[in-house]
C-alpha cells in the first residue's frame, strides 16, 4: 500500500501558524511494493494546484494567503504502480504585517539598577467578562523577558523560556494560543514575565539589562463570537501588575524562588505603564522549536549525606525537579541544589558551576501540594534536598529541551560504544535549550558557534533540526559584523569577544556560518538554505582571507597567524595543559578552516550557478592548501610541530599532494600509537580524525580509537560512567577527580558539553555506513567499514525522504546485510568501499564475502 508518511508545512508535522507569506510543503512517501516511484503529486491549497514529482520544499505560489486564516492543504500522490495516497494538514496565517493594537507593558513604578542579579519577575493581570457565546479565543503574546500565561488558575500552553530567545534587537518570535476552552464568563488572565536572557543575567560576568531596563509585555487576546462579531483585548494601562508575588526571584543561572505560602488576595497590584522599548524587532510567529517538557525521569537512588538527602536521576540532563509534596507547614522552605557530580564523600559538588547557583527554593503553603519551577532551568544529574523529610516529597526530574523529532538510532554489539551513542543523544537534548548552546549547567549556556559547528552532522543524524537551526542561522546573519566576522557566540547577547576587535572572524567558530547552513542542507536537500545564506557565507570567508594575509606576502598570505590569542586553535585538546597552548596551534587550524570553508563556498557558488564565485573561492582554496603543504610541512609531509589535528585537518580536507597525503596519514598514525591510541584532538580535530584513519586505509587505528578505554578517549568517559559527553577529555580521572587546575580557563570544566560527541558523524557514516550523496539522501550510500570486533550494527535515519535502515551482522566469512531504500532515492550498497550493487526503493537483502584482511592496514609505508 502506498502511503504518506510525513506531510510538514514548514517543516512541521503539527499545526502550523507562520508568518511566512509564501510557506514551504515536503512530503516523504511509504509503500510496501518494491520499485515504487512516485508518478505525480497534486498539492492543493485554497485555489493553488501544483503537480509535481518534488518532495522538498514545495513553496506555495497561489494568492497572497490573508492574516488569521485557516487553509487546508491537500496532497495526493499517484505512483509508478498506480497506487493512491492522499493527506491532508491545516495551517494557519499569523498576523503578517497586521499591525499591533496593544502597546508593550510594564511596571513603571520598578527601577531595576542592581548589577549582576536578575530582576523581580512582573506579574501582570487583566480581568476579561465575556456576555455572549465566544466562537474561537486566541491569543498573541511575546515579552522582553521570558513569559507564560495564565487563563483562569490554568497554565497556557506548554513552554517553557517563550518567547525563545532571538537576536532581540533584529527578530522577535511572537507566541498564538488558542485559549477557548479555557475562557468563561468571568476570566482572570495573568502572565508572569521573567528577566530571561533579554533583561536578567547573562553570559559569564553577568550582565544584565542587555536588551532592555525592565521587562514589558505585548499581548492581544483576540475573542470571536458565535454571533460574528469580535473583540480585542490588549496590553495598555488598563492591565494591572506587581513585582510583590510568589516569584521571589527567576534567573537562568541561579534558579527560582517561589512563596506558596502568599496568599493571593494579599497581592496589591498597580496599574501598568506603556513602555517605549529601545528596539525594533522585526516580530514574527514562533519560526523555531520552543522548550518544553519532554520526559519525566524517577529518581535511581536516594542516599542521606550530612544531614541533606542527595538524589541520583542516574542521567545527567536539563530540565528542573518536579515536587510532590504532602504534610507541609505553610513557610516550609524546601531548598534543591544541583549538580552533575559528587564529591567522594557523597555530597553534592558544584564547583564547577562557577557563579551559577543553580538553587530552586520553594517555600509551602499547608497541606499537600506540587511544584515545577517554570522560569529557569538546569544542568544536572544530582540534587540535594533540604527542609522536608523523605517521605513527605516524590521527586521527579522534568526534563526540557526543544521540541525536536529524533529521527535517528543507532546501535551496535559493543555496550560502550551503544552508551555512548546515548551520551550524545543526551547531550544533545540538553543543549538544544531554544538555541544551540555550549552547557546547560555553569553560567555560560551561550549560543557558543564553534561547537555546533563542529557538531552538526551528528545533529542531524539524531534529530529533525530543520526549524530549530533556521531560527538560528537568521540570527547569525543579522549579527555578522559589516566586515564579514560572526560573533563568537549567537545571539552575542552582551558577550563581544573578542571585545577588541568584534568585526575579526575567528576560524571554526566563525566557520558555523558556512558549515551549519552546508549540513543543514546535505541532511535536508533544500536548496533555499544555501541561496538564503549564500552572501553570509562568502563575506565570511572573504574576511578569513584578509585576516590570513594581513601583514605577510607572497605564499604566506595564505597562513592564518593573527594573533592567536584571538583564536581558539585546538580547543581541549588534551595533549598540552594549558588554554594558550591550544590557541598557539591556531596558525594550522585557522589555514585549514580557510582551505575547508573557501572550498565549500566554491562548491555552494557552482551549485547555485556563479561560475565567477566558483572559480574566485577555488582558487582561493587551492592556494591556501599549498601554503599548507609548503609552508608548515617538510618535504615528507611532516609537521614542524607535530599535533594530532595538525594532521587530521590537512588529510581530511585532502590538502595535500598525493605523494604527502599519504605520508601525512602515516605520521598521524604514528603520532596515535606513540599515544597508545589516546586521542589528542581538540574541536577542530576530533570530528574528522576517524575519517581522516578509516578513510585512509587504516580503519584499524580507527577502530582502536574509537574503542580505547584509556584515558583520554571517547569510552573512557563511558567506562567512568558518563551519562553525556564532557568538555574536557580528562574531566575525571580515575578516582573519579577532577585533575584540571588553573589551565587559564576559569575552571572550563563541564560534564554535558556536545562538541566531542561529533564522533556521533562517524558512528553512522562509517560503522553503520549511511552517508548522502546527493542532497537530502535523493542518492546515498549504505558502506559499512566493518571492524573493530564488531558483530552487528543496526543504525536507522529518518530522512526527507523516508526512514533509511543499515543493518548489518557478521555470520562467519559472510556480512548479512539489510537495507531499507525510502521511495524516490538510490542506494549505493558497498561494503569496506568495495562496491556491492546500487538498488532503489525497498528492502534488500545481501551476504557479502567478508575478508579479514579488507580490514587491515591497506596503506603502504612510505614514509622515507
Ligand atoms: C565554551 C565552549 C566554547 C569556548 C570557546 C567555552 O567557555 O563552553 O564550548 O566554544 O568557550 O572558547
Amino acid at each position: 500500500m502506498l502511503e504518506i508518511s510525513r506531510f510538514t508545512c514548514e517543516n512541521l508535522e503539527e499545526y502550523c501558524i507562520t508568518d511566512v507569506e509564501r510557506p514551504a510543503f515536503s512530503y516523504a512517501v511509504s509503500s510496501d511494493v518494491p520499485d515504487t516511484t512516485i508518478k505525480k503529486a497534486t498539492l492543493v491549497v485554497n485555489d493553488w494546484t501544483l503537480i509535481t514529482t518534488k518532495q522538498i520544499a514545495i513553496e506555495y505560489q497561489g494568492a497572497p494567503l490573508q492574516p488569521f486564516q485557516v487553509y487546508q492543504a491537500h496532497l495526493t500522490v499517484v505512483d509508478n504502480h498506480g497506487q493512491v495516497a492522499e493527506a491532508s494538514l491545516s495551517f494557519e496565517m499569523g498576523r503578517l504585517t497586521t499591525s499591533w493594537q496593544a502597546q508593550w507593558i510594564t511596571d513603571g513604578n520598578y527601577r531595576f539598577t542592581e548589577k549582576k542579579v536578575s530582576p523581580k519577575p512582573m506579574l501582570f493581570r487583566r480581568f476579561v467578562q465575556v456576555s455572549k457565546p465566544i466562537k474561537t479565543a486566541k491569543l498573541y503574546s511575546t515579552a522582553l523577558g521570558i513569559y507564560y500565561f495564565m487563563l483562569n488558575g490554568v497554565r497556557v500552553g506548554q513552554d517553557y523560556f517563550a518567547p525563545g530567545f532571538t537576536s532581540y534587537k533584529h527578530q522577535m518570535q511572537y507566541q498564538v494560543y488558542d485559549v477557548t476552552m479555557l475562557m468563561h464568563e468571568n476570566n482572570e488572565l495573568t502572565a508572569i514575565v521573567a528577566g530571561g536572557w533579554a533583561v536578567g543575567t547573562f553570559v559569564m560576568n553577568r550582565k544584565n539589562r542587555i536588551t532592555a531596563d525592565r521587562q514589558a509585555l505585548l499581548a492581544e487576546l483576540h475573542l470571536q463570537y458565535e454571533d460574528g462579531t469580535t473583540e480585542i483585548i490588549f496590553t495598555n494601562k488598563q492591565w494591572e501588575v506587581s513585582v510583590e508575588h510568589a516569584f521571589r526571584l527567576a534567573d537562568l543561572y541561579d534558579g527560582e524562588t517561589y512563596d506558596a505560602s502568599i496568599d493571593k488576595s494579599d497581592i496589591t497590584f498597580h496599574s501598568a505603564s506603556v513602555e517605549q522599548i529601545k528596539i525594533n524587532p522585526h516580530l514574527r510567529a514562533t519560526y523555531g522549536s520552543l522548550t518544553r517538557p519532554q520526559e519525566v525521569l524517577t529518581p535511581v537512588s536516594q542516599t542521606e549525606v550530612k544531614g541533606k538527602m542527595i538524589y541520583d536521576f542516574g542521567q545527567n540532563f536539563a530540565g528542573v525537579v518536579q515536587l510532590t509534596i504532602k504534610n507541609a507547614r505553610i513557610g516550609q522552605k524546601i531548598i534543591i541544589k544541583h549538580a552533575e557530580i559528587l564529591h567522594p564523600d557523597g555530597s553534592l559538588n558544584t564547583s564547577f558551576l562557577r557563579t551559577a547557583k543553580a538553587t530552586v527554593t520553594y517555600i509551602c503553603r499547608e497541606g499537600s501540594q506540587t511544584y515545577v519551577p517554570s522560569l529557569t532551568y538546569m544542568g544536572f544529574r544530582y540534587i540535594s534536598i533540604e527542609g522536608i523529610q523523605s517521605d513527605d516529597v516524590i521527586v521527579e526530574g522534568v526534563v526540557l529541551h526543544s521540541t525536536l523529532k529524533q529521527i535517528g538510532h543507532f546501535e551496535t554489539s559493543n555496550p560502550l560504544l551503544n552508551q555512548l551513542q546515548s551520551n550524545i543523544v543526551w547531550s544533545s537534548k540538553s543543549n538544544f535549550v531554544d538555541i544551540p548552546t555550549d552547557c546547560p549547567q555553569r553560567d555560560e549556556r551561550m549560543g557558543w558557534t564553534g561547537d555546533i559547528a563542529v557538531f552538526a552532522p551528528t545533529a542531524n543524524f539524531n534529530f529533525d533540526m530543520s526549524r530549530f537551526i533556521d531560527k538560528w542561522l537568521i540570527d547569525v546573519q543579522s549579527e555578522q559584523s559589516k566586515t564579514g566576522g560572526i560573533p563568537n557566540t549567537v545571539p552575542a547577547q552582551g558577550y563581544g569577544f573578542p571585545e577588541t576587535m568584534p568585526q575579526m572572524a575567528i576560524d571554526f567558530w566563525g566557520d558555523a556560518c558556512v558549515l551549519v547552513p552546508w549540513q543543514e542542507y546535505q541532511a535536508r536537500g533544500d536548496l533555499r538554505i544555501l541561496e538564503r545564506f549564500y552572501p553570509m557565507m562568502k563575506k565570511y570567508v572573504k574576511a578569513c582571507k584578509f585576516w590570513a594575509g594581513l601583514f605577510s606576502v607572497g605564499k604566506h598570505r595564505y597562513i592564518w597567524h593573527t594573533p592567536s590569542v584571538l583564536h581558539f586553535g585546538d580547543w581541549v585538546a588534551p595533549d598540552v595543559e594549558k588554554m594558550s597552548q591550544w590557541q598557539k596551534r591556531s596558525k594550522w587550524t585557522a589555514t585549514a578552516s580557510l582551505k575547508n570553508t573557501s572550498h565549500l563556498v566554491a562548491q555552494i557558488a557552482q551549485i547555485l550557478g556563479n561560475k565567477d564565485d566558483a572559480a574566485y573561492f577555488n582558487e582561493m582554496s587551492q592556494q591556501t592548501a599549498e601554503a599548507y603543504e609548503q609552508l608548515l610541512m617538510d618535504s615528507n609531509g611532516r609537521l614542524s610541530e607535530e599535533f594530532q589535528t595538525g594532521y587530521v585537518l590537512p588529510i581530511h580536507y585532502h590538502m595535500l599532494q598525493e605523494s604527502i597525503h599519504q605520508k601525512a596519514v602515516n605520521h598521524l598514525v604514528r603520532l596515535i600509537e606513540n599515544n597508545d591510541y589516546c586521542i589528542g584532538t581538540g574541536f577542530p580535530g576530533t570530528p574528522y580524525i576517524l575519517f581522516a584513519l578509516a578513510d585512509n586505509g587504516r580503519s584499524d587505528v580507527a577502530y582502536k580509537m574509537l574503542l580505547n578505554t584509556l584515558c583520554p578517549s571517547w569510552l573512557y568517559q563511558v567506562k567512568m560512567g558518563a551519562t553525556t559527553i564532557w568538555e574536557r577529555w580528562d574531566g575525571l580521572d580515575e578516582e573519579g577527580n577532577c585533575p584540571i587546575g588553573d589551565d587559564g580557563t576559569d575552571i572550563m570544566i563541564s560534564y554535558n558539553h556536545y562538541a566531542s560527541g561529533a564522533v556521533g558523524d562517524f558512528l553512522y557514516k562509517r560503522v553503520a555506513g549511511i552517508e548522502a550523496t546527493v542532497a537530502g539522501y535523493r542518492e546515498f550510500e549504505v558502506n559499512p567499514i566493518i571492524g573493530g570486533e564488531l558483530t552487528y550494527t543496526n543504525a536507522h535515519v529518518e530522512t526527507p525522504y523516508g526512514v533509511i535502515r543499515s543493518y548489518w551482522r557478521l555470520e562467519g566469512d559472510y556480512v548479512h546485510m539489510e537495507i531499507d531504500v525510502p521511495v524516490g532515492t538510490v542506494c549505493h550498497v558497498k561494503l569496506n568501499n568495495q562496491s556491492v550493487e546500487t538498488v532503489s526503493h525497498g528492502h534488500h537483502v545481501f551476504t557479502v564475502p567478508y575478508y579479514n584482511e579488507m580490514n587491515q592496514s591497506m596503506s603502504a609505508n612510505v614514509l622515507d
